[in-house]
């Protein structure tokens, strides 16, 4: 493994619900290096960029307007392995599959607003920082 970046957001439940703290906290105490982090509301440009994966599937526009429903915090963490790490923090998508002590399993409920988002490639990483940073 080597150092490297990830993108993760704080989707807007985890931000309404105040898990901002402890979700970095919890970043930080896996070794985690916060880079860059800010709240704020994602685009729709910005949201519908980050799952075109997901474009014409029965929950995207769901997805979407949640995504834009309130304020997130977007991060970059980096760390070795960073990409793979954020992901097992975070647990399961679905929260009722995610493990107690995940993110998802600690903090979520169901599997439309599920507290986090995170990168699940180098590839996206790469991408997905430049959507949301610049
Ligand atoms: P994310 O991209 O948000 O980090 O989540 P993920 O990789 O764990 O899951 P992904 O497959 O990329 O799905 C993106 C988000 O879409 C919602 N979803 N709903 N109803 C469904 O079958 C379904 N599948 C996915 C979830 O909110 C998921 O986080
Ligand atoms: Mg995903």
């Amino acid at each position: 493994m080597a150092i490297e970046k990830t993108y993760t957001m704080i989707k807007p439940d985890g931000v309404r619900n105040g898990h901002i703290g402890e979700i970095v906290n919890r970043f930080e105490r896996a070794g985690l290096t916060i880079e860059r982090m800010e709240l704020t509301n994602v685009t729709e440009q910005q949201a519908r960029s980050n799952y075109a994966e997901h474009e014409g599937k029965p929950f995207y526009d769901g997805l979407i307007s949640y995504i834009l429903s309130g304020p997130v915090v977007k991060m970059v963490v980096s760390g070795e392995g960073a990409v793979k790490k954020v992901r097992t923090l975070m647990g399961a998508t679905n929260p009722a599959d995610a493990a107690p002590g995940t993110i998802r399993g600690d903090f979520g409920l169901v599997m439309d607003e599920n507290v986090i988002h995170g990168s699940d490639s180098p590839e996206s990483a790469e991408r997905e920082i430049g959507v949301f940073f610049g």
